[in-house]
């Protein structure tokens, strides 16, 4: 049985992106990791279950068994499930509060929120303004708790926001304007941060932190991707109207507001090895694509 004593670290969404990442880095520092999992059986719950991670099933709707997985747990972390509509913005909302319920009524010591950029504040932003709502309601609730808040994930660099060769330059094109800086963090170091604060490992002043590991402008990503593909680079900055839906849109709207620089020092303070852009470049092993134009990749021509 779990207790507060031996410390097992309860993660909701283990099986996703970033609560995979906090996974990973729970264990690689030794914890004991609950996952709340909806199914236990998938191939993702089940290959977590076999590297230590103990599963407890959990359905949103049936309060009862959020609250019993969350008995006896040190800690808390929760993220909420992507919203492409306002609809599923509302389930977020649904989602997120009816954690906090659960981490209230189980007393858990200590709730960490995986919220997003710019939740201290309402936006317009409909899947950031979620987030500020259920931040509003984990402060609400009396529990110890602990905003993370992630910026655009490095990621989308190898799937949405790819970068292309185009006869012999590599290219990066975003909806944002070329001088604005753009906050962004990898997953994986996200979850390094969170685990140092479920771990107790991190102070946090006030009680929430920006998790920024770079702010490039458009030019100087492109430049970051040229430099690694010893290319040169070229952005290009797209209107809103190639975004197809309407959240994305309001999202690039606020990201295109200039920002003030964010505090990279104290991030790196929870977790020295957070990565800039072109660490983050370098550790995927990222080469360049094949050449749009000249219909091969970089080496294969010269
Ligand atoms: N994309 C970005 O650049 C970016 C940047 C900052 C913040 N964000 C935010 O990050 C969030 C998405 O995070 P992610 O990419 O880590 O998500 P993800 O990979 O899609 O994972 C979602 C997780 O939530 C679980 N889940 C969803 N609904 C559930 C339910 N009803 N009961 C139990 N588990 C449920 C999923 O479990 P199953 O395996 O069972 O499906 C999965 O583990 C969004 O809120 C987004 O706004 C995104």
């Amino acid at each position: 049985m779990v207790t507060r004593e031996n410390g097992a670290i309860a993660v909701f969404g283990a099986t996703g992106q970033q609560g995979g990442a906090v996974v990973d880095a729970l264990l690689a520092r030794g914890a004991r990791v609950r996952a709340l999992v909806r199914t236990p059986a998938s191939d993702r719950a089940q290959a977590l279950a076999a590297r230590g991670v103990e599963p407890a099933t959990v359905r949103i709707d049936a309060s009862a068994s959020t609250v019993a997985a969350l008995e006896g747990v040190a800690a808390f972390y929760f993220m909420t499930p992507e919203a492409n509509s306002l609809e599923e913005v509302e389930e977020e909302v649904r989602v997120g509060t009816a954690l906090v319920d659960a981490a209230a009524a189980a007393r858990v010591p200590h709730v960490v929120f995986n919220s997003v950029f710019g939740a201290d504040r309402e936006t317009g932003v409909p899947h950031h303004d979620s987030k500020h709502r259920i931040e509003e309601y984990l402060r609400l609730s009396g529990l110890r708790a602990t905003m993370v808040r992630p910026t655009a994930f490095m990621e989308n660099f190898a799937t949405v926001m790819a970068p292309s060769l185009e006869d012999g330059t590599i290219v990066v094109r975003l909806p944002l304007p070329d001088d604005i800086a753009l906050k962004m963090i990898s997953i994986k170091d996200i979850g390094q941060v969170a685990a140092a604060i479920l771990l107790g490992a991190a102070d946090v002043p006030g009680g929430a932190v920006d998790v920024v590991g770079d702010e490039p402008t458009g030019p100087r990503i492109a430049a970051a991707f040229g430099e690694r593909a010893g290319l040169p680079s070229r952005y290009e900055a797209l209107p809103l109207s190639v975004l197809g839906n309407d959240l994305d849109k309001a999202m690039f709207r606020e990201f295109a507001k200039p920002s003030a620089p964010s505090d990279l020092a104290a991030v790196k303070a929870i977790e020295p090895t957070v990565r800039d852009l072109a660490e983050w470049i370098r550790s995927t092993g990222w080469t360049a694509p094949a050449d749009r134009v000249r219909g091969r990749g970089p080496q294969s021509g010269t």
